[in-house]
């Protein structure tokens, strides 16, 4: 490989690292942004969520359409996290189907099958 060519994949890395960084062309969500204290607790609440939202795919907290959760431990802020973003073949649910309540209530719920560690 030639110095040149070399040179400009650097620097094409480099302009495409830098556009990332600043997220003007992504809306990546960061996991470290969903750390913070449970507003609400309400585990009934949250199980009338997850009834709504997630029992479709992860029936029970088993494997559905999506992966089991039961026993997954993930912390407060990857949890809130995978809810906000989705993932490949997750939707995404923003604060207009699941209020920032409602969230920590479904996290609550959740608990009880530890798939999310309240104490992280
Ligand atoms: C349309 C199906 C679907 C729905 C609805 C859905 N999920 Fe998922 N979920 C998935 C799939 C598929 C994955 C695997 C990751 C991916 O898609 O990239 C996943 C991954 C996860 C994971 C990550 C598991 C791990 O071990 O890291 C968690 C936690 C999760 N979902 C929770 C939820 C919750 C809570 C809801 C409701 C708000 C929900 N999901 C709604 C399909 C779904």
């Amino acid at each position: 490989m030639g110095k040149t060519l070399v040179l400009s994949l650097m620097v094409g890395m480099l302009a495409f690292a830098s556009a990332c960084s600043k997220g003007g062309t992504t809306t990546a969500l960061n996991v470290e942004d969903f750390d913070y204290p449970l507003a609400s607790r309400d585990a009934a609440a949250g199980e009338q969520v997850y009834e709504t939202f997630c029992e479709g795919c992860h029936p029970g907290g088993m494997e559905g359409d999506g992966p089991e959760i039961v026993g997954a431990m993930l912390t407060r802020a990857q949890m809130r996290w995978r809810v906000r973003n989705g993932g490949d073949d997750m939707p995404a649910f923003d604060e207009s189907k699941i209020s920032k309540t409602e969230l920590d209530d479904l996290l609550a719920f959740t608990a009880g099958f530890q798939a999310v560690s309240l104490g992280q």
